[in-house]
């Protein structure tokens, strides 16, 4: 047996956002959802078996993190180890490389990593599918990071189902996302919090789930045709639909800050200059900008003047997960 092993997952952004699931303990969710997975942000993660006299621990960040704050992920462990009928105590180390709780999905990279890394560890014999199915219990976006540029999250109808295939690991797609932080702190509504109180009170739920699954039909065909602008007008009203909705819960939230609105100006005020890009959005008030790496420097000089407290970063399509050791 392989005692250790350390994986490395990309963070992957929804370019058709899931929000809400129809089974929580297996996190099926209502619809399937399509993501671009990102270069710059992922996370390193190893998994140690110990000897049975040691217990298990969670060191994030090179700082033991405290039993509470570590039961979602020493609870998805134990739910791995029943599944795959193995057992003992163990060590995860992670490292982050994505600002966490800022609606830049680092659950994404945090659980697929996990997942990797202990199938790895244990020796498994799962193949990405599998793969991307074990992630999906740790965190739903997670299942997406297990392959590299485009992917999609197929809802399925059951464990067997639910997984993520690839739709172009490789794309010779001119896309660039630049990250714009406005606020890093941690979001005031969990997205499973979020994501439950919208599916099980907002009227227009019924309408979200119909919308999206005819949204990832036409998200599929633009990827398949490379057609930046689809993909992005697409994309913006993916966000903008998510949004809303979030409203409409009973009691209605939103991840709104007014930067946010700031920011979406400065990207209509951009295209009113003639720099074609769009933004999304994630369960945060940050927003991600769409552009091709041309116009990548003129983006990032408009919000420095616009808006210059934010934070940038530019990336493209990164890889899917892959071991370090
Ligand atoms: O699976 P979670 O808890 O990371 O939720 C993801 C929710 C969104 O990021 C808003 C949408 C998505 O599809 O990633």
């Amino acid at each position: 047996m392989v005692h250790a092993a350390t994986a490395r997952a990309h963070t992957n952004i929804a370019l058709i956002k899931y929000w809400g699931k129809k089974d929580a303990a297996l996190r099926l969710p209502f619809t399937s959802s399509i993501s671009m997975t990102l270069e710059k942000f992922y996370a390193d993660t190893s998994f140690t078996l110990l000897p049975s006299t040691q217990e298990s621990e969670f060191i994030l960040d090179g700082e033991q993190v405290s039993a509470s704050a570590a039961a979602r992920v020493m609870t998805y462990v134990a739910t791995l180890q029943q599944r795959h009928g193995v057992s003992g105590t163990f060590r995860i180390e992670s490292h982050n490389h994505v600002p966490i709780s800022a609606g830049l999905a680092s659950s994404s990279s945090a659980f697929c990593a996990l997942a990797a890394a202990f199938a790895a560890a244990y020796e498994l014999d799962v193949d990405r599918t599998e793969l991307s199915r074990m992630a999906r219990l740790g965190s739903g976006s997670a299942t997406r990071s297990v392959f590299g540029g485009f992917a999609k999250w197929e809802r399925g109808h059951d464990d067997e189902t639910s997984v993520t295939r690839p739709l172009d690991e490789h794309p010779s797609l001119d896309l660039s996302l630049t990250a714009v932080e406005v606020d890093t702190s941690p979001k005031a509504v969990p997205s499973t919090v979020g994501m439950r109180r919208t599916a099980e009170t907002s009227p227009y739920y019924p309408v979200w789930v119909e919308n999206t699954e005819k949204a990832c039909g036409l998200m599929e065909r633009a990827i398949a045709a490379q057609d930046f602008t689809r993909i992005g007008e697409l994309a913006q009203q993916s966000a903008l639909d998510m949004h809303a909705l979030t409203m409409t819960a009973r009691p209605g939230f939103t991840y709104f800050q007014p930067e946010t609105l700031a920011a979406i100006s400065t990207v209509e005020a951009l295209n009113d200059a003639g720099v074609e890009c769009y933004f999304t959005i994630d369960a945060g008030p940050n927003i991600k900008v769409l552009s091709r790496a041309e116009n990548v420097e003129e983006i990032a000089n408009r919000f420095r003047a616009h808006m210059p407290a934010v934070t940038l970063t530019t990336t493209s399509f990164g890889p899917g997960v892959e071991y370090l050791a």
